[in-house]
């Protein structure tokens, strides 16, 4: 028997880095989907194929590498007995989109269908699966990604594992651009570097993550209004504040300020920064000179990203 699914990538708006600490952070799944196709056998190994990556995991291999293994090894914590799995996607990797949380989640929901889950139960089970597959590519996820991926929409999302899923935001007349610096960059080192800083700067830094919780709560209201000066405004305060942790870089800084001359309303790092894309709010009558401007400034890609209100889809039996 073969299944089918797919998944959203996803865009942190608001809270990355103080998401770790228990703070709430804001993220949107954006309209590009990753996809799996599984299909059933009882070969005892399960086969992994893209157009970019292929991997094989057979009988009780230990843990797998990340990549096409990792993929893999889900089918298999889903309790399919072998299975050959085909993957595309239209998000691009490694530019804070989420791809292999949304990848993760699309071939959990195929496996966990042809186990014979269904509704809510599958969606459940593929976050938690999905969750393994993060730890595999980058070792303690907050789980923000696949939490977006499974829901879609907007998701104000807090660890434990509190999250609520909100209405899509509102940014009629807005139009929120992604800029990829390029710089290639490791959430997992990131994430050690904030955790230092914490440690060794603790009553100044408290005081910044207790600015980032307020921040969050102000955003979520302004995002929900559709008032977009003071979700750009916001933004460019987020910025700041990831600045001060020390994850901001020279390419993100000068794309960033770059947007702000050319009039956007807010412009902030987004994910785990030290390489990777910002994100850039700006009026739907201003968007194409910024888009011109961030290539001209050194992005390798601009996107345009809009909300996704579809989360984890799964299709079968096919
Ligand atoms: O680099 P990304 O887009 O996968 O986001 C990482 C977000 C962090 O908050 C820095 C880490 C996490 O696990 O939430």
């Amino acid at each position: 028997m073969k299944a089918g699914a797919s998944a959203p990538g996803k865009v942190i708006l608001f809270g990355e880095h103080f998401v770790v600490k228990g703070i709430p952070a804001l993220a949107m799944a954006v309209n590009l989907r990753a996809e799996a196709l599984v299909e059933e056998d009882q070969k005892g190994c399960y086969r992994v194929e893209s157009s970019v990556e292929k991997g094989e995991l057979c009988g009780d291999d230990p843990r797998p590498e990340p990549g096409a293994q990792a993929y893999a090894y889900l089918a298999r914590r889903a309790g399919l007995k072998g299975a050959s799995i085909a993957l595309s996607s239209r998000i691009p990797p490694g530019a804070g989109l989420g791809s292999s949380a949304a990848t993760s989640a699309a071939v959990a929901g195929a496996s966990l269908f042809l186990v014979g889950r269904r509704g809510r139960e599958l969606k459940e089970e593929a976050r938690q699966l999905a969750m393994e597959g993060e730890r595999v590519f980058h070792g303690k996820p907050s789980g923000v990604d696949v939490t977006v991926a499974v829901e879609g929409g907007l998701v104000a999302y807090r660890l434990p594992t509190d999250y609520r899923v909100l209405p899509p935001p509102r940014l009629e007349g807005g139009v929120l651009l992604l800029a990829d610096t390029g710089v290639p960059r490791s959430t997992r080192e990131a994430v050690m570097r904030v955790l230092e800083r914490l440690e060794r700067r603790k009553p100044v830094m408290e005081t910044v993550y207790e600015a980032a919780s307020v921040l969050t709560r102000e955003a979520e209201k302004a995002l929900t209004e559709g008032d977009l000066a003071a979700v750009g405004e916001l933004m460019d305060i987020a910025q700041g504040l990831l600045s001060s942790i020390g994850v901001s870089f020279p390419q993100a800084e000068a794309l960033i300020h770059e947007a702000r001359r050319r009039g956007a309303l807010g412009a902030k790092i987004t994910g785990a920064g030290l390489g990777g894309s910002v994100i850039v709010l700006v009026e739907e009558d201003r968007a194409p000179v910024v888009e011109q401007a961030l290539l001209a400034k050194g992005a390798v890609r601009v996107l345009r990203l809009s909300p996704e209100p579809r989360g984890l889809v799964v299709e079968g039996p096919l």
